[in-house]
């Protein structure tokens, strides 16, 4: 199994599908040297995930992708599908729970600017603009606030107000948020403390693990890697950094890698 994403926030994919499957092998890429992909343009995206598909398959015997990015899945994933053989499963956005569960009818959509921007999420946000309030952010900052708390670099609370500003200052706070990025789910407690009410945080990584399972029921839970393998795309990161995700997800081997 590959499991890729532009920086850490795919490791809250990984997490969930490691609490389901603790015995499951994978390798990471962390293509840190295109991070942020929020900022990039949809050819770049589509390009760069090409790429990486292309380079690990030579590399190693993965047998299923899983695009653990919202950006990279919302831009690339239909393109990917139609372009590769190996099954490939993205986190794309969904506001089904949420609906659900609003209280208020008021729901936050906050992704990166390119997720925003992309076909798909537009789509999502039109079904709804009739008879649901829906309040949308657009950052490519949040992401870099988790890589910091990630790499525990220190976070500003100022900076995280900043991006939450128009909801903050809103009378009609969205009570229900949907978390449009991986990387966010490092940040719900922050973000909840920014708020006065409780907040319902939504992702989609259940329904990525729920993916997977099937996969593995009908492939019989066939693994060809041997051990958990984490790559890099760029030489910028401290050892010390990253000790505890290696240690965490049990990675054995680690590696830079080119996907030029
Ligand atoms: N983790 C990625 C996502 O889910 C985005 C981070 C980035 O901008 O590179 O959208």
């Amino acid at each position: 199994m590959l499991i890729f994403d532009s920086g850490v926030g795919g490791l809250s994919i990984l997490e969930n599908i490691k609490n389901n499957f603790p015995k499951i092998n994978y390798i990471y890429l962390l293509d840190n040297e295109g991070f942020p992909y929020g900022e990039k343009k949809e050819s770049f995206i589509i390009q760069r995930s090409i790429n990486i598909i292309n380079t690990i398959q030579k590399l190693y015997p993965i047998n299923i992708v899983i695009i653990a990015c919202n950006t990279a899945s919302t831009i690339s994933l239909s393109i990917l599908k139609k372009h590769f053989d190996i099954p490939i499963i993205g986190v794309l956005p969904s506001l089904t729970k949420a609906k659900k569960i609003t209280k208020n009818n008021i729901i936050g959509f906050i992704a990166t600017k390119a997720t925003i921007k992309s076909v798909y999420t537009q789509n999502i946000l039109s079904k709804y603009i009739h008879y649901e309030k829906i309040k949308v952010i657009a950052t490519n900052k949040l992401a870099e606030i988790a890589e910091k708390k990630i790499k525990k670099l220190p976070i500003s609370n100022l900076e995280l107000k900043k991006v939450f500003n128009s909801w903050i200052i809103s009378i009609s706070q969205p009570d229900t948020i949907y978390l449009g990025c991986t990387h966010f789910t490092f940040l719900k407690n922050e973000i909840q403390n920014i708020f006065k009410k409780p907040i319902n945080f939504v992702e989609t990584h259940d329904k990525v693990t729920r993916m997977v399972k099937k996969f593995f029921l009908n492939n019989k839970y066939n693994q060809k890697i041997k051990k958990n393998i984490f790559l890099y795309s760029k030489n910028n990161i401290e050892p010390n950094q990253l000790f505890w995700i290696l240690k965490k997800y049990q990675f054995r081997y680690i590696k830079l890698i080119n996907l030029d």
